[in-house]
């Protein structure tokens, strides 16, 4: 049978949007019947363009359809059998698996070059060093070599994120409370908080003892308490909240940012993924990797315009 690859979604008027669910789907699929677009013997693929669609999901769902013709002995049509698969799902993990290749091809090219660039990266600091003492305090110059030297250091930087992902440091597991690493953390960005004019607000409970890497860790809190606070560019309040439920503890980041735009949620995961001039895109990438690491889960929610919370999940069983 020949399959027809057909969109039809801009001739749907979809006001009431259907979701992934296959009920829905088969709703859906059955008005468009009335087109008679599918009546035909053989195989075809409907592919709703979600456009029409609320802003939390954009993805357009797939459908495979069979259709059989029932005919009777005078070769009359009688009837029809259509089988109907919603596919959006499988398509899902297909993205999925691509970007985790996506992720294990970065990490080859970054133990490739990083170790490359760091040697030559730590001579001309040195050199530039030397060079900056030998100018006299009021020259000029001694204002470029302050940049050449910030920027290699924003180089370094680099190559340390990128390391990362290729050959993670010794994973050093040990028993403590993970709220101390939050806490510790948040001494870290505050200067950076001040400097934005943004408030850092620190709800904190009780929460058990885990096993977990207290480094790992802080760079996690690190990358999202930095993200919420470049969120908000014109100041605002920084949310991190940490509590015990349902045997896991939560660690939340609430900012009153600028948002997530729908279509970027899905791509925050993916390495090099950034909307910012300086950004590098690994954080998440990085963030994640060691979340899994720990047997836990990242949970984003966003709204544009009003701010995102990010999630960490960390079992205690
Ligand atoms: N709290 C947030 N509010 C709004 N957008 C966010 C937030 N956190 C992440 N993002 C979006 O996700 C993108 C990827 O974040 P990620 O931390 O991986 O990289 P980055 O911050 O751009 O660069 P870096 O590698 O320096 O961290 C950001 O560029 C931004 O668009
Ligand atoms: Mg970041």
């Amino acid at each position: 049978m020949q399959t027809e690859q057909t969109d039809i979604g801009g001739g749907i008027d979809m006001t009431k949007p259907p979701n992934t669910e296959h009920d829905k789907g088969l709703k859906y699929f059955m008005t468009l019947q009335q087109n008679e677009l599918f009546l035909k013997e053989g195989s075809h693929r409907l592919i709703l363009k979600n456009r029409e669609l609320g802003k939390e999901d954009e993805r357009d769902i797939i459908y495979d359809i069979d259709t059989l013709v029932l005919k009777n002995s005078k070769g009359k049509n009688v009837g029809y059998v259509i089988f109907c698969e919603n596919l959006t799902e499988k398509y899902k993990l297909q993205e999925k698996l691509q970007s985790m290749e996506k992720l294990s091809l970065a990490g080859q090219l970054a133990a490739g070059a990083a170790h490359e660039i760091k040697n030559p990266l730590a001579s001309i600091r040195g050199f530039v060093q030397l060079l900056q003492e030998s100018f006299h305090k009021n020259d000029k110059r001694r204002e470029y070599t302050k940049i050449i030297i910030e920027e290699v250091d924003r180089l370094n930087e680099l190559v340390r994120e990128l390391l990362f992902i290729a050959k993670p440091s010794p994973d050093v597991k040990t028993r403590g409370n993970i709220n101390k690493t939050v806490d510790d953390t948040i001494l870290v960005v505050n200067s950076k908080a001040i400097m934005n004019d943004v408030v850092i607000h620190r709800e904190s409970s009780e929460v058990p003892e885990i096993i977990f890497n207290p480094e790992h860790m802080k760079q996690v809190f690190l990358n999202l308490m930095n993200n919420a606070i470049d969120a908000m560019p014109k100041g605002g309040n920084l949310f991190v909240r940490s509590f015990h439920k349902d045997n896991r503890i939560h660690i939340e980041i609430q900012d009153e940012g600028c948002g997530i735009k729908p279509e970027h949620i899905d791509r925050l995961f993916e390495p090099f993924f950034t909307t910012k001039e300086d950004g590098t895109g690994l954080g998440l990438p990085i963030t994640k990797k060691i979340i899994q690491n720990h047997s836990g889960e990242i949970q984003v929610k966003s709204k544009p315009g009003k701010g995102s919370c990010f999630t960490v999940l960390l079992p205690t069983m």
